[in-house]
């Protein structure tokens, strides 16, 4: 890690804005001047640009920290404020979404057209008995049904918690029950990698007996048919989306929500085994989801072709997909497959065909891509591309510049965008046109938000020194919640540092001379693999649920291509261990860890060995293993109970 910083703090590029892009950009050096003079009349002005069927009359209530109320005494309509604004300003025919199926079916959909199946939607969602208030859980692959759907249970005030495809039957149910959802919305299953992967099968599964009993909240599942797959059907439970959709009516009035109306739950992994429902209210989340996606993206609805590459199931889709882009009346691109389907160039091809202006992706996927070698895109025009952002993860300088080389043609700004699915929305990047960027560093908090580097006893820490980050004021899209667990959400993010009120985001960052910050990856168990996150001890509870398993530790050890890697290292019960072979039973967990949690946590490695390091009061030091799953010297063994223990798993994972 030190080495990397010292790598990290030598990087001395700069790359100001050409003035021809600083002249027509959106954001301008005033909004820090704006935010910095008055922060709240700030957010207020941002918050304007909606449309209020109520205007509200106080900005922030933190009467009762830490449950911010924005915007409070106002009233709106989310979809309303994505959808059909536009369709009434004469802007009905613009393209929201250039649609493009893995294996390569296309549609265009437009602003009146989605608006028209968002309001037939919601009156089927009506009909079933879905009103507000009440949780929807939405399991799709990246096809227009899915914003159609979410845009929906927004309309009628319901709650949407969409639970990415990835995930297995298993995460699927437990979400369910604690969301206590009523309706699901699914596909028969979606493309991925060539396949078809079932989704439906997944839902009757989550819906049966898991060993957990039957699921009891769910009521009805409302089915889209993408991909034709075999699936089984229960009369009495199941609709088809192609049935009742169209025969609904097109007609459907927005009625207007209180700005702290709930909009959505999304699950994001925690320090502990179990998710967390990080819960997002209406007025203040769409005001910053639609702020920063104008100013940190430049977006310029009448000619820009927006596309982030993000799923839906993931905090960057609700913010970046659908809310920010929507409320700003963007063209945007929606791909439902991988990267490298049916080729290697698949996304250059996108980027080609629809004339992408402005690419938002992850730092693993930049880094696979450059180990592909830039011969494949530069097969494709990319001219079109203006602007390159990226997020999930520390983007290291080479990375960075292979990024603006060969996707920007050496001249595109690239923004690195910092924030959470807590966060709801951008807090640190820097502003295109405005900033001078820094390969590898995510430089300055945007206009209106207050961030801070400080040391444990939430002290400022200087320029030049590193520490915790942590946001000193409340936020517009801030979180209001975890849902059904008050006591968590205190204890996770405003405990650390109490008295002075901020909030913990459980990343370390540095501050460098000019004070612009650095990330340095999680200060917690929470692990980032390809830009997605996840729990040692949710890993680790899965594997120890395997019978075979006596313990296990997981960490995460870094990755040149998925930043972080998912490291197991693993106890065998004797009676396994004497028949089955260790490469035998390394299989069979990583593949028992996809089937619990989802492929995404299938560890890279699993390690079988016979004891693991512990401390005299039994808390395993992961952080030693991490030095062996990193081929690194073994780090102080001092606090350990059997101090020889480091060299016995070191031998055995050799
Ligand atoms: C964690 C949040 C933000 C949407 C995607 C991830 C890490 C995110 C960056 C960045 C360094 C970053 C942090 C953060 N992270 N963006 N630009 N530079 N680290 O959302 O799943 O809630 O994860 O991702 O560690 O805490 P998430």
């Amino acid at each position: 890690m030190s080495s990397q910083i010292d790598h990290l703090l030598n990087e001395s590029r700069r790359f100001a804005p050409s003035a021809k892009f600083a002249a027509d950009a959106v954001a301008s050096a005033d909004l820090y001047a704006q935010a910095g003079a008055d922060r709240e009349a700030f957010w207020a002005e941002q918050a304007r640009a909606l449309e209020w069927s109520t205007p509200f009359t106080q900005t922030l209530d933190w009467s009762n920290p830490p449950f911010a109320q924005w915007f409070a005494d106002g009233e709106l309509n989310v979809a309303y404020n994505c959808l059909d604004r536009h369709v009434e300003a004469g802007l009905g025919d613009r393209v929201a979404l250039l649609w493009e199926g893995e294996p390569g079916d296309s549609r265009a959909v437009t602003y009146s057209e989605l608006t028209d199946e968002v309001k037939r939607v919601a009156n089927v969602l009506e009909g079933l008995g879905v009103g507000h208030g009440d949780r929807v859980a939405i399991y799709l692959p990246m096809i227009p049904e899915a914003i159609a759907a979410m845009l929906a249970v927004a309309r009628i005030g319901a709650i949407h918690s969409v639970i990415f495809g990835g995930f297995s039957a298993d995460s699927l149910r437990s979400r369910l029950d604690d969301a206590g959802a009523k309706l699901v919305i699914t596909a028969d299953g979606g493309y991925r990698k060539g396949r078809v992967s079932p989704l439906k099968p997944a839902v009757d599964h989550a819906l049966g007996d898991r060993g957990a009993g039957p699921q009891e909240s769910v009521e009805h599942v409302l089915v889209v048919r993408r991909t034709g797959n075999e699936v089984s059907w229960d009369a009495d439970r199941d609709i088809w989306w192609h049935d009742a959709v169209p025969a609904a009516s097109g007609e459907h009035v927005a009625q207007p929500f209180p700005a702290e109306n709930p909009l959505f739950i999304l699950y994001t992994s925690g320090t502990t085994g179990k998710p967390k429902g990080i819960l997002h209210t209406s007025g203040g989340y769409l005001t910053q989801a639609a702020f920063t996606h104008k100013v940190a993206h430049d977006i310029h609805p009448a000619s820009d072709v927006f596309w982030c590459t993000a799923d839906i199931g993931w905090i960057t889709g609700h913010s970046y997909v659908v809310y920010g882009p929507l409320a700003n009346g963007t063209t945007q691109v929606l791909y439902e497959g991988t990267p490298d389907t049916p080729h290697p160039g698949r996304w250059w091809e996108i980027v080609q065909k629809y004339g992408v202006t402005i690419l938002y992706t992850a730092p693993t996927a930049i880094r696979s891509f450059m180990k592909l070698g830039r011969q494949i895109p530069e097969q494709f025009d990319l001219s079109s591309i203006r602007l390159l952002g990226s997020v999930g993860e520390p983007i290291n300088p080479e990375a960075w510049m292979w990024y603006r080389h060969v996707i920007g043609g050496d001249s595109t700004p690239i923004i690195d965008t910092w924030w959470q699915t807590e966060t709801g929305a951008m807090m640190v990047s820097a502003l295109p046109g405005v900033t001078e960027t820094k390969p590898g560093s995510a430089q300055v908090s945007l206009p209106g938000i207050t961030i801070d580097v400080v040391d444990d006893d939430g002290n400022h820490v200087g320029n030049g020194n590193g520490g915790l980050l942590v946001i000193t004021e409340p936020w517009p899209s801030m979180l209001r919640g975890i849902w059904g667990d008050p006591d968590r959400f205190k204890e996770t993010y405003w405990e650390k540092f109490e008295t002075q009120g901020f909030y913990f985001a459980g990343d370390g960052a540095r501050l460098d001379e000019d004070g612009d910050i650095w990330f340095l990856g999680r200060v917690d168990d929470v692990m980032n693999v390809s830009g997605h996150r996840l729990s040692t001890t949710e890993i680790e509870s899965a594997l120890v649920g395997n019978e075979a398993v006596a313990e296990a530790a997981v960490v995460g050890a870094s990755d040149e291509t998925t930043g972080q890697a998912v490291v197991a290292f693993v106890i065998i019960k004797q009676s396994y261990l004497d028949a089955h072979s260790p490469e035998g039973l390394a299989g069979t967990l990583r593949q028992w860890v996809g089937e619990q949690i989802g492929p995404i946590a299938r560890p890279r490695d699993v390690y079988i060995v016979g004891e693991l390091p512990k401390t005299r009061s039994g808390k395993i030091m992961r952080r030693l293993l991490r030095d062996v799953a990193e081929g690194r010297e073994i780090g102080d063994t001092t606090t350990l109970a059997d101090t020889m223990v480091m060299s016995v798993i070191s031998a055995q994972v050799k």
